[in-house]
Parts: structure tokens; sequence; C-alpha cells
């Protein structure tokens, strides 16, 4: 037995070694952990369960026969985080570049399934030089079978990918059909084609990091929702974005204690709207006013910029945020702004987890650039997105509520559960000024002193419609508030709300205008 044992031993150890000692110098050297140290980092002390440590690959060809690493180049297993279980995989770039095999695939492939029964969070830890070439076309088959995956598992489960190191060419779809990608600055990347190919295809000089890396696709593509300065700053991160997210589809988010009763009136809240309209300000005051302990887990936070997005906790229960953000671009919104809520309000109600809009927007963006790249398509998903969600969903209008925008951010009309206004708020077709130019415009041009009948008509115009009681009137609004007492509304809103049930009608699925 002792034999036995000791072997076991042996090739365990041998497993944990990866491709060996040398490879893991020239990974600490680029910067980069190891995929079980980054494990490690990630999961509970002690809470990892591996899985098919043993597996290997079979190819023969190229002098593979001859090549073989136990675990193939992906740890693969069960863990726990923040006390609650997750799947995981973490792939070995110590072992052939942590290329993708058929075998690679497989173990990715099983714990993936295993998550989907046990319904628990996936989280993928990608560094790899994608599809290993010595096995062709088997290995792109492993790809599309974790694609199908990927594809099924959307909506059941939540889906993290975690970029730390190369993911180029059809590998980059895996990340991108999973809920959330996380890229660490300087050592991942991600592109379709590398610099190389681009160079001779397009012509254009482009290094790794503005073709792909962090910044690029944080700030310019959209492609990842978080970025972070290293592997570890990362990992901690992944750990926190759990903590607002169910385990699966049928179940509901965790709910942190929360004393009402004590809950006192937040005054500063009072003092944010400026008194000419036109003037921004910025929105995350408001949203750190609001939320509990100021946390706020902004995603996208440096795309589209004119929409903010992200999570926090209001009355100890988590809740998804989209707010337009008035000091860029006023707020407006254009086709990345739609399309950056849209995803994630999907993303919300796929997993229960209720929205709050706060609401100051000026219509959507004009121009020949939005209309000629699709600005109907594009912002048309935002509003089909809060048409479908069933979640809780309540708006709080701060400020201009105007035109299409209006309808679109959880109007009433498309099922918005409870929807205030602050005294500031302004509900109409549009802004004074454009109301006024087209619907006066005979009376303006042919006055005696046109600019003194403009004012006349603007401020008639001001009494009448930008205000929130004619919507309030209307039962559009369920409540003019104070902008202290919003929390206090919020938390009772949503206690409220945790019971709601709303269906869609029974198809097979809808068609999001993509
Ligand atoms: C097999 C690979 C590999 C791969 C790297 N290696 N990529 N082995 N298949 N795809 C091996 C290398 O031979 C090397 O082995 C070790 O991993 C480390 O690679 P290096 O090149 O030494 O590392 P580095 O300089 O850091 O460069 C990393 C890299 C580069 C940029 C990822 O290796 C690279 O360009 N690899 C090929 C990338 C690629 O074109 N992949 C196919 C993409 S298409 P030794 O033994 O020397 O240490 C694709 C299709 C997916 O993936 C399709 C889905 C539909």
């Amino acid at each position: 037995m002792q034999s036995k044992t000791e072997e076991l031993k042996k090739r365990k150890e041998k497993a944990k070694l990866g491709g060996g000692q040398d490879k893991i110098d020239a990974q600490h050297k680029k910067g980069k952990l190891t995929a079980f140290e980054r494990i490690e980092l990630l999961v509970d002390e002690g809470s990892f369960e591996e899985i098919d440590m043993f597996v290997k690959h079979r190819a023969t060809d190229f002098g593979l026969n001859k090549q073989h690493y136990p675990g193939d180049g992906v740890i693969t297993g069960f863990a726990k985080i923040n006390g609650r279980p997750v799947a995981l995989y973490s792939q070995d770039f110590t072992v052939f570049g942590g290329s993708l095999s058929e075998a690679h695939a497989e173990k990715i492939i099983k714990v993936m399934n295993m998550a989907m029964k046990i319904g628990v969070p996936v989280i993928g830890l990608n560094d790899s030089g994608g599809a290993r070439i010595q096995e062709g076309v088997v290995s792109l088959g492993g790809y599309a079978d974790i694609f199908l995956l990927n594809t099924l598992a959307s909506g059941v489960i939540p889906q993290i990918s975690v970029v730390m190191g190369p993911c180029a060419g059809g590998a980059v779809y895996s990340p991108a059909i999973t809920d959330f990608i996380f890229m660490v600055k300087n050592t991942s990347y991600m592109f379709v084609t590398g610099p190389n190919v681009v160079k001779t295809v397009t012509h254009e000089d482009v290094s790794f990091e503005d073709l792909g890396g962090a910044e690029t696709h944080a700030s310019k593509s959209g492609v990842a929702h978080f970025i972070y300065e290293n592997e570890i700053e990362t990992l901690l991160n992944v750990k926190r974005l759990l903590t607002f997210l169910p385990q699966n589809f049928m179940d509901k988010t965790e709910d942190f204690e929360f004393d009402l009763e004590n809950l006192t009136p937040e005054k500063k809240l009072n003092e944010i709207i400026p008194d000419n309209p036109n003037k921004p300000y910025d929105m995350r005051q408001v949203i750190n006013l609001l939320i509990d302990d100021k946390e706020f887990f902004e995603v996208h936070a440096n795309y589209a910029e004119n929409i903010i997005v992200g999570f926090a906790r209001i009355g100890g229960m988590s809740v998804g945020i989209v707010a337009n953000q008035p000091e860029v671009l006023a707020g407006v919104l254009d086709i990345n702004a739609s399309v950056k809520g849209a995803r994630f309000v999907r993303f919300c109600d796929a997993f229960n987890i209720p929205l709050l809009v706060l609401e100051d927007v000026p219509g959507f963006l004009p121009g020949t650039e939005q209309e000629w790249n699709g600005i109907i398509r594009h912002g048309s998903k935002l509003l089909f997105a809060f048409c479908e969600a069933t979640v809780p969903k309540v708006t709080v209008i701060t400020r201009k509520a105007y035109g299409g925008a209006y309808d679109v951010m959880n109007s009433k009309h498309i099922r918005g559960d409870f929807n205030y206004a602050w005294p500031t708020a302004e509900i109409a077709v549009m802004g004074p000024k454009g109301a006024v130019e087209i619907i006066f415009k005979k009376e303006i041009s042919q006055a005696e002193n046109p600019d003194k009948e403009l004012e006349k008509k603007l401020s008639e115009y001001i009494d009448k419609f930008a205000n929130p009681y004619i919507a309030a009137e209307r039962g559009y609004i369920d409540d003019v508030i104070l902008p202290e007492e919003t929390k206090i509304k919020l938390v009772k809103a949503f206690r409220l709300l945790k019971t709601k049930v709303d269906k869609n009608p029974k198809k097979k699925h809808g068609n999001i205008p993509l």
C-alpha cells in the first residue's frame, strides 16, 4: 500500500508542476501568476477540489506522443468563494502555452456541465495561445463545444471570464459569450487577428496593447467590463462581483442586514441638481448617497460614460443601477450607451436582480454618424431590454426625461413598478427651447421683438411642461418626492417588490433587434 500511496503523491506533485519550474519562472518573470496560484488567490482558503488532474492529451503527431503533462494545460474543479460554491477552470500557460487540445476542452466542458446541473457560477481564468496547433481541427472542435455550452449556460448560471494572458483568434468568442470579462492591464490581450496579420491585411502598424490590451477593450471596444492594474486586484474584484449575484437563474441574491427604522433623510441629495437646467452634475454623487456604504461596483466604467451601470446594495438588497450621466454628453443616449445599458439590463433580468433607473436624459443623440451607424437599431435594444424585463423595476427622474428617452428609461408604460420624480423633473416631448421654436415658430418670427416673444413663450412652456406634475396627474409618475427621502422610498419599494411576479407571453425566444 505504501508504494501505491507514494506513487499517487508523486503523480500529484508532478501534475502540480505543470510545464516545469523553468516555465513557471518564465511566467513569473512576465509579471504573471501560475494557474494554480491564481486559483488560490480567488477561492476561500482550502476549498479547492481539483478534478481531472491526470488527464492527458491523445495526440501523436509532431512528437506530441513524447510530450505529456498531467492535466494538459488546464486546472479544473470546484471551490467556494465568499462561502458559496463555484466551478472554475484555470488555463496553465506553462503547458503548451495553455493551448486548447481536445482533452483540455473536455475538462472545461465537464466542469461547465456540472456547474449547470448544480446551479453555480462558472469562472474561467484564460491564459492561452489558442487552439493547440498540432491537433488541428480536433482542437477547433473543442472550442466549438465550449462555445455551444457557453451559449446554453447563458442565463442559467453567471459566467465570468478573466483574461490573464493571450486570448486570440476564435478563442475570444468564449469569453465574449459569457456575462462579464475581466482583463489585466499590460499582461492580457484579446483580438481576432494579431498585429502581424493586421499589418499584412490593412497595413496598419499597431502594438499588441493598442490593438487588444485591457485599456483598449475597456474604453474603445467595450469588450472588457472590468480592468485592473494587476492579477491580484483583478481576482479580488471577481470575488467582489460575485457578492452581488445569485448562484443561478432560480436563485435570489443574498440580502444583507439593514435597519430601515433608523434611516434618516439624506439632505445632501437636495443640493445636487443645479438651478440652471443646462448645467451638468455628477450622477455618481446621487448614486453614492442612495446606496449602502457607498459601495458601487461599476460595470464598463470607462466605456460609453454617458450612461452609468453597476451593482450596489440598497437597504441590504442587491440591485442593478442604470443611470444617465449628465456630466458626459449631457447624459444623452447614443449607440454605445444604449448597447451598454441593454446588456446590463438583460443580465439583471436573467438573474433576478432588481433594477433602479436614475433618469436625467435629454433624448437620443442626433446626427448622421449616429443615424448611419444605426441608433434606431441600437437604441431599440435598450427599449427592448427594459420592456421584456420582469424583475422589480424602479425609476427616479431627477431632472430631464425628454422624448423617446422618457419612454425607454423604464417608464411606467413599459412596466416600471414604482416611478418617482423629484420636483426638479422635466417630463416633456423635448427641451423647452427646441419645443418653443417649433410650435411658436410663426408667432416668434412675426413678433415685433422676436427675442422677447421667445422668452415669453419659453416661460409659458416651462410653467406648463417642464415639471413632473402633468405626468403625475396621469399616474405615469407614482409620486413626486423630495430628493432627501429617496432612499427611504427605494428601500420600501424594493422590499415590497420582493414578492413581485410578472411574466412574458410564452414563446421560443424574443427577437431583440441585434
Ligand atoms: C501549441 C503553443 C501554442 C498553440 C503557444 N504554444 N501557442 N503550442 N499551440 N496555439 C507553445 C509554444 O510553442 C511554446 O512552447 C509555449 O507555448 C510558449 O509560447 P511562446 O511563443 O514561447 O510564448 P510567448 O512568447 O509568450 O508568446 C505567446 C503567444 C505565441 C503570443 C501566444 O505563443 C503565439 O503566437 N502562439 C500562437 C497563437 C495562435 O496563433 N494560436 C492559434 C490562434 S487561432 P515551448 O515548448 O517552446 O515552450 C485559434 C483558433 C481558435 O486559436 C478557433 C476557435 C474557433
